[in-house]
This record gives structure tokens, C-alpha cells and sequence, in this order.
């Protein structure tokens, strides 16, 4: 492990053991200036060589072909065409003939051009020269994963139970709602440990608030929750509404604790309550107090959150949005042609997540006024890391379920992360199953995407195809967005199957748990890319639609409409599992090679490896009656 240190780079916490500083020059990559960039990294690619990394993105688990932006953006309507989501890893691995690792850590903007300008090249560039480089090299790609996490400290442990099934929407609304929901889930036999909160549960949208209206009675709603092993779990946002007399509000006013614009006022910026001002995360003081926030929710008994809007995600700022209502008038006026209109155009769209805003306000980190921009990346993970701290002091033993939107590496040590707002999209399935082991490297284990899909309309076909992968993501949540079709699974025909494949889920919790706490305790993975675990066999290299959960299994699932059955390559002999809901049907030994293999709806397969065993438990229909000690081994 070399580390290089570039230029004044801003401390990110990211990495807890510093290898001393590396003063002779790179030899690994080389280093340039050119008219574009102050600083560059580059390094020629074999044909062979895959390129592993960048955590949470789009694309392939193999990101060769595109470019890359480490820049946290709040994008709902992603697609392949985009370069970066809701966070930044900047970790990247070149596995070929060499093993070579390399994390660039900075807050700020850094490029990676995996062989798009041209496919035998690697290129990083930064727009600011000031990064610390670590750079390692080993024998395989797992040795270099390991070494790599070694530096940057230990994963984020979950409690058991958020391992169970999770219901989510925007917004149940009422509390008569959230219980009819979970009615509806025990009635119908369908397993559930966790039923989410979105933000209609608070007053007006503010933080640490409850609505009396509709969730009035939430004391007695937790309880009762608690009693059905069902664990509450609301939604916080970043910004604080800002509103004479809320006393969060106030509380972060008279401290100076939130972000500042330019003249040292408070800046504004639109979220769901409307006007709003952003805590500084970044600020020591600032962000204990935030999460002390926590507190209100704690006390009454809550043991899981979820972070939101962190990148952060601005709908507006005050002081753009002033210069636009100035400039609409114009517009009002006269005739638009075409560059009329699409200045317009530009103007309205140009309303949200604008970066003359995220240049515009400021942070008091570690003493110093920094722009908001040089460090945009971390605001999400020091938010949740404000959470996690604010457990630890306010609530030390409780395990508390603790994931975020955005984040950043070093995130990984205080929280995990769901994969942000997908779509109800056979494509999004499949970036779900390739983002697992590209997260896993980066430390990110717990995590999962949003089952059936956030935007757009899911089909039946659609939730049970995602169910049957997220029944091995350590996050299992069915969640939608407002507007779209309702997705619990007892509202469609075939709530048998999707309760099957659920249940099937809570036999393989035991397993699912072992293979997480593994990863965390010796800095591995929980979702391997094939290639990684037979490198030798270059078939298992190119396959970017099949993982390996844990040591034992290989999965393969369906990720397109209307597919009964698909290719599934075996690197070794193995045997086939196939489950119909959560019953074992049959067992087949399968040898070495290519295989056409049948999986109708409502049936998963997992092919165990020669001579490794998978241990099931009994269906149950939460984490706390779950049998750890009495399984069935296969
Ligand atoms: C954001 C979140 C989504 C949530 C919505 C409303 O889009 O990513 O999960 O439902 O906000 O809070």
C-alpha cells in the first residue's frame, strides 16, 4: 500500500489507518498536467482487463466503456446515459495480469475515464489538484479488496432483524394506514420485520416532528408495532424547515449551525417543507446537535432510520429562484423562438441541484470556511455519521438499523445505503444485482435497491422477478413512490408466490447473516463477480449477470419480462437447488459448463458449489422467531 499525497487535500475521514506518506513519484499510473486538468492519472489497459469499482453507478460490474463522475447527484430518472447517482466511491480495481487497486480520496469532482475515449486507456482526472492517492497491488483481486478495507475500517453492523422483509411507500399517511397495512401482511402470512415511514408522518415535513393530525396516537402505534415484532422505521431529511418558532429551527439559528452563504446569513434552499436551511454536517458541533435530533424519535422507542435528500438535494435556492422569477417576465413577453424557448426551458430545469448554488454556500469544517462544492461529496455520509455518533452516545445499547441515500467511503463504517430512487424497470433489476459486489468492495454491505421498482409502475411479473433477488440483499424493501401503483404484495393475484419467495427469504437468513458477518470481519465481500473467485477461468470473467452470495451459492436471476428460463454458466460442478416459494422441489447435480435452465415465476434457484453446503431454517414470519440453532443443511 503506497499512499501519495497531491496538492492540500481536504481531509475526508475516509481512511482510518494512514500509511505513511509515499514521497517518491508514481510509478504505478503516470501523473500529468494537461489544458484540461491540473492533474491527471493514467495507466493503459490490457484487452483482458476488467475494471472493477466506483460503488454505487451505472453500468456494467465490469465499468469499462464510460465515464464516470464522482459527483452525489439527486436523479430519479436515471438511466444508462448518466455518469454519476446518489454517491462516490472513488475505489478502483484493475484485475488482469496485475492486481491493482486505487482510491482517489477527495470531497470534490473527480473524472474516471474507463476506456471510453479510448478502450485501452484509464483516465482520472480532477478538476482541483488536491488528493491523496492510495495505491495497492497484490495477488489476487480479493487480496487487494482486503488491504484495501483494512485502511478504511470496519462495516457497518446491522441488527439481525433488518435482515427481515420491508415494507415501504411514499407516504402511508395515517397511522390507521401503516396498521392496515401490516394487518393486511399477517393475515395474509406474509413475513415483515420492518414497516418504513416516509415523510408524512412528521408535521409539515420538519425533522424530528410528528403529524398530531394524522399520526397522533404514535406512542401507542409503536407499541403495538413492537408487539407484532413490526419495527418502525421513519425517514429524516437534511434540511430543516425554516419556521419562526420550530424550535430544531431555532435551536440551529441561534447556534450558527447552519450552512452560511457568502455574507455569513443562513442560506436558503427549498425541500419538501419549502424553505429550509441546510446544518452544517461538517461543523463538529453542528453535527452533534443534529444528531441529538435523533433523541426525539429514540425515546420513543424507534430503532431504525433512514436518511434522505442528502446529497443534499436542493428543489431550489432562495436567492436563484429570486433571480428567476426576475427573469420569467421577460420570457412572458414577446415571441420564443427557438433559443428563446430553450433558454427557457434551460431556466425552469435549471431550478433544481443547480451548481452555481452548491458554489454558493458554505461549511465551517475543522475551523476553516470551505465551499460547499469543494466538499459536496461528503455531506451525506456526515450526516449519517451524525446519526450513528448520536446512537452511540444517546442510546448505546440499542442496535439501531441506521442507512442513507447519499454517501461517500468511510460512510461504510456508521451506516449502510439503499441504492437510491430506482425505477420500475427490468433494467434496474438488473443494475440492482451489478451494483451488489461494486458496493461490497467499497465497503458498502448492507444495501439493497428498492424492490419493484420507486418510479413508474411496477407489474406483477416485475415484483416477483426483483423479489426473487432481493430475497439475498441484506436490505429487503419493497418501496414506490407517491403516484405510482400500489405494490404491497398482497394486492396483487399472485400473493401466494411473492409470500413464497418471501418466506423462502427467512429460511436463508442464517445463511444470508453468517456471509454478511464474514465480509465485515475479514474485509471481504458478500457478493462476489464471478471472475474473482475463479480467475483463472475466463468464461466466469466476462459473466456480469450471476454472483456469488457468500462463500457457498451462485445465483442467476431473471431479469427480463417474460423470460421462463435462462443461460447459466457453472465455473465448477454444482448442484441445483430449485425452490418453488419457500419449498425445496428438486436437487440436481449439474456439471461444469453451459446450461439452459427453466425458472418460471414464483421459482428461485441457487446452485450450491461442490463440496460447500447451504443450511436453511423454518418459515417464520419475523427475525425474532427465527431458529438459529435448528436448520437444515443441504
Ligand atoms: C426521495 C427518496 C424516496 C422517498 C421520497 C419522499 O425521493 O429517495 O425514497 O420516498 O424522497 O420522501
Amino acid at each position: 500500500m503506497r499512499r501519495y499525497v497531491f496538492g492540500q487535500p481536504i481531509e475526508t475521514e475516509a481512511v482510518v489507518n494512514k500509511p505513511q506518506v509515499c514521497t517518491d513519484s508514481m510509478t504505478e499510473l503516470s501523473v500529468y498536467t494537461d489544458e484540461r486538468f491540473p492533474l491527471n492519472f493514467a495507466t493503459t489497459l490490457d484487452a483482458e482487463d476488467i475494471v472493477y469499482g466506483l460503488g454505487e453507478n451505472v453500468r456494467g460490474i465490469n465499468k469499462r466503456g464510460w465515464l464516470y463522475t464522482s459527483h452525489n447527484s439527486d436523479d430519479p430518472n436515471h438511466d444508462e446515459g448518466k455518469h454519476s447517482l446518489y454517491a462516490s466511491h472513488n475505489f478502483i480495481l484493475i484485475s488482469g495480469q496485475r492486481h491493482l487497486g486505487v482510491f482517489f480520496d477527495t470531497p470534490g469532482e473527480v473524472i474516471f475515464d474507463v476506456g471510453y475515449n479510448h478502450y485501452d486507456k484509464l483516465v482520472v482526472s480532477l478538476p482541483e489538484a488536491d488528493v491523496e492517492v492510495y495505491v495497492m497491488e497484490g495477488d489476487s483481486d480479493l487480496a487487494v479488496i482486503r488491504e484495501f478495507r483494512q485502511i478504511i475500517g470496519k462495516s457497518y453492523r446491522a441488527p439481525k432483524w433488518a435482515f427481515g422483509y420491508g415494507q415501504c411507500r411514499w407516504s402511508y399517511m395515517t397511522s390507521d394506514e401503516v396498521r392496515d397495512v401490516v394487518r393486511n401482511h399477517r393475515e395474509n402470512g406474509i413475513p415483515l420485520d420492518m414497516l418504513y415511514l416516509d415523510i408524512d408522518y412528521m408535521d409539515a415535513y420538519k425533522d424530528f416532528t410528528i403529524n398530531p393530525a394524522t399520526f397522533g396516537d404514535f406512542d401507542a402505534l409503536v407499541s403495538e408495532m413492537k408487539e407484532q415484532n413490526i419495527h418502525l422505521v421513519p425517514i429524516i431529511d437534511a434540511g430543516v424547515k425554516k419556521e419562526d418558532g420550530y424550535d430544531f429551527y431555532e435551536e440551529g439559528k441561534k447556534n450558527g449551525y447552519f450552512c452560511k452563504d457568502e455574507n455569513g446569513e443562513d442560506f436558503v434552499v427549498g425541500v419538501w417543507p419549502g424553505d429550509c436551511c441546510l446544518p452544517d454536517m461538517l461543523n463538529d458541533e453542528a453535527r452533534e446537535w443534529f444528531g441529538n435530533g435523533y433523541k426525539f424519535l429514540l425515546d420513543k422507542g424507534i430503532d431504525g432510520f433512514w436518511n434522505d435528500m442528502n446529497e443534499p438535494a436542493l428543489f431550489y435556492s432562495r436567492k436563484h429562484l429570486q433571480e428567476v422569477f426576475d427573469a420569467v417576465g421577460d420570457f412572458a413577453r414577446g415571441n420564443l423562438d427557438i433559443n428563446r424557448f430553450f433558454q427557457f426551458k434551460d431556466l425552469m430545469s435549471g431550478i433544481s441541484n443547480n451548481e452555481e448554488d452548491y458554489a454558493s454556500f458554505y461549511h465551517n469544517y475543522k475551523g476553516q470556511k470551505v465551499r460547499h462544492d469543494k466538499v459536496h461529496n461528503l455531506f451525506g455520509y456526515y450526516m449519517t455519521r451524525s446519526a450513528s455518533e448520536a446512537f452511540k452516545r444517546l442510546v448505546p445499547d440499542r442496535e439501531v438499523l441506521m442507512f442513507s441515500r447519499s454517501s461517500y467511503i468511510g460512510m461504510h463504517r456508521y451506516a449502510g445505503i439503499w441504492q437510491g430512487d430506482n425505477k420500475s424497470w427490468w433494467s434496474h433489476l438488473l443494475m440492482n444485482l451489478k451494483m451488489m459486489p461494486s458496493l461490497n468492495m467499497c465497503g458498502f454491505l448492507y444495501t439493497g435497491a428498492d424492490l419493484g421498482g420507486f418510479g413508474d409502475q411496477t407489474t406483477e411479473d416485475l415484483m416477483i422477478r426483483w423479489l426473487s433477488l432481493g430475497i439475498f440483499t441484506p436490505l429487503m424493501r419493497n418501496h414506490s413512490a407517491l403516484g405510482t401503483r400500489f405494490q404491497e404484495v398482497y394486492r396483487f393475484d399472485a400473493v401466494e408466490q411473492m409470500k413464497g419467495i418471501i418466506q423462502l427469504r427467512y429460511r436463508l437468513i442464517p445463511y444470508l447473516y453468517q456471509a454478511y458477518e464474514k465480509a465485515i470481519n475479514e474485509d471481504t465481500m458478500m457478493f462476489y463477480p464471478l471472475g474473482m473467485v475463479y480467475p483463472e477461468d475466463t468464461t466466469a470473467r466476462r459473466i456480469e449477470d450471476q454472483l456469488l452470495v457468500g462463500d457457498d451459492i451462485m445465483i442467476a436471476p431473471i431479469y427480463e419480462q417474460n423470460a421462463a428460463a435462462r443461460h447459466v454458466y457453472l465455473p465448477e460442478d454444482m448442484r441445483m437447488l430449485r425452490f418453488r416459494g419457500a419449498e425445496l422441489v428438486e436437487e440436481c447435480p449439474l456439471s461444469q459448463g453451459h446450461h439452459y435452465i427453466d425458472m418460471p415465476l414464483g421459482e428461485v434457484c441457487i446452485f450450491v458449489r461442490n463440496g460447500h453446503q447451504l443450511q436453511l431454517a423454518d418459515i417464520v414470519e419475523s427475525v425474532a422467531d427465527l431458529d438459529w440453532d435448528n436448520l437444515t443443511f443441504v
